[in-house]
């Protein structure tokens, strides 16, 4: 941790975003770790005043509890936080959730979550995603072919990000070859999100988000001139009752599932072998025992989640580890931090791949629980199957690793490695 990265400095600097210092990018644990201890429900210094303020929650219990939201007592609307207001104007959420129709199910609180969801869920069924099993499997066959031909090979660029892209698009029909168009708008995106309140950034995700939006719209348009066994087809299609989706719907989940569907997929096989780096005798042990197959895909999505946190804003008074959180509050959930809570997982920083019981968060929880959590798991244990059952060797060729920009969806630029 740099000394630049103690919980006050860090809410005290303004933009750029102090979550992107490099140091914290790389490792952000040890400062969870000292948040969780210091101040589990901190509330966060802001340099403004900001009504019911912002929490940051780092421990399982507190990140658990709100998520499940038993008694419906957070809300997913940005918006409705006072801090939100106060910089409307700058947030790309301002975007997200404006105008523009961005009425994702992410972004929605019941009812409306309840029937999007339903709808988007009578098209993006369990059926489908099994079906994908022999393809996913074909995939990884093929490019771990390639990188063992030429004994190297950069892990992300090469293999964590073409799997899940080619197998999105696959999977929502549209054409798998536009997987490096759409990947390059969406990896600039994500890029750019987190730089909130910077010069120029709001006109960039806007930018980004309508020209994904008009690719989707005509890969919608085409679906409907000539209906296939896709997903775009079924969404379409999809009804309940006299209900369907609108087309700003179509578009919106249309446009999270791509995002969705594979931003975080390639994290997973990234960060997931990084740490099997860097514990060879895990590595050895995936090799010796694919029986742990299973356990170990949980056990690497607890160690470094791909997706590091969310948030939920308070719509009523709500106490949290003795803290009172009042309506209007903006409340940071650590995922990652909380999957590394030593009293629910004991020795949370060593990677245990046969660790007994895992209650990771990284899929989230309740009503919002990832819808794609199957697929992502599908892909998952191809990748790491055919990695202890066809890989010899595997050792990083550089040491120099870089981290994506963006603190919460949690990633490495390039991951070179050596294998045989
Ligand atoms: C390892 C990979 C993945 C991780 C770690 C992950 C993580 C998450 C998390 C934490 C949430 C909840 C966010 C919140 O509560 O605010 C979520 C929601 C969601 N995810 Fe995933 N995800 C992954 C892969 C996927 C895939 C492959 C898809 C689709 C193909 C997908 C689609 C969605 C959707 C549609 C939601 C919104 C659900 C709702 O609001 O009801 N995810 N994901």
């Amino acid at each position: 941790m740099t000394a630049a990265a103690t919980p006050a400095s860090l809410f005290a600097a303004g933009p750029p975003n102090p979550l992107q210092n490099p140091a914290l990018l790389a490792n952000p644990y040890p400062l969870y770790a000292a948040l969780r201890s210091a101040n589990p429900v901190l509330r966060a210094p802001l340099p403004v005043e900001s009504g019911a303020g912002v929490f940051v929650l780092t421990r399982h219990a507190e990140v658990e509890s709100v998520l499940r939201d038993a008694e419906h007592r957070f809300s997913v609307q940005r918006r409705k936080a006072d801090v939100f207001r106060l910089y409307a104007d700058r947030l790309p959420v301002a975007i997200l959730e404006g105008p523009g129709g961005m009425q994702s199910m992410l972004l929605q609180d019941p009812p409306s979550h309840t029937r999007l969801r339903g709808l988007v869920s009578k098209a993006f069924t369990p059926r489908r995603v099994s079906a994908l099993a022999p393809r996913v499997e074909a995939l990884v066959r093929s490019l771990l072919d390639e990188a063992l031909e030429r004994g190297e090979c950069d892990w992300i660029h090469d293999l964590a990000e073409p799997l899940p892209a080619v197998v999105i698009a696959e999977l929502l029909g549209v054409p798998p070859e536009d997987h490096r168009t759409f990947r390059g708008w969406s990896s600039r995106l994500i890029d750019a999100l987190p730089a909130f309140g910077q010069e120029g950034s709001q006109a960039e995700v806007a930018s980004l988000i309508d020209t994904l939006l008009d690719y989707l719209r005509r890969q919608i348009e085409a679906r409907r001139k000539s209906p296939g066994d896709d997903l775009l087809s079924a969404l379409i299609e999809a009804r309940d009752a006299k209900d369907a989706l609108s087309e700003q719907e179509l578009q919106a989940t249309a446009l999270l599932l791509l995002l969705a569907g594979h931003e975080t997929t390639t994290n997973l096989i990234g960060n997931g072998l990084l740490a099997l780096l860097r514990h060879p005798d895990q590595l050895e042990r995936l090799r010796r025992e694919p029986e742990l197959l299973d356990n170990a895909i949980e056990e690497l999505l607890r160690y470094d989640s791909p997706v590091q946190g969310t948030v939920r804003v308070a719509i009523a008074d709500v106490e949290l580890g003795g803290q009172r959180i009042e309506p209007g509050a903006l409340v940071f959930c650590g995922i990652g931090a909380a999957n590394r809570d030593p009293l629910v997982h004991p020795d949370p920083d060593r990677l245990d791949l046969a660790r007994q019981p895992i209650r990771h968060l990284s899929f989230g929880l309740g009503t919002h629980f990832c819808l794609g959590a199957a697929l992502a798991r599908l892909e998952g244990r191809a990748v790491f199957r055919a990695l202890g059952e066809r890989v010899r060797s595997v050792e990083l060729a550089s040491e120099a690793l870089v981290y994506r920009t963006n603190p919460i969806l949690r990633g490495l630029r390039s991951l070179p490695v050596r294998l045989a």
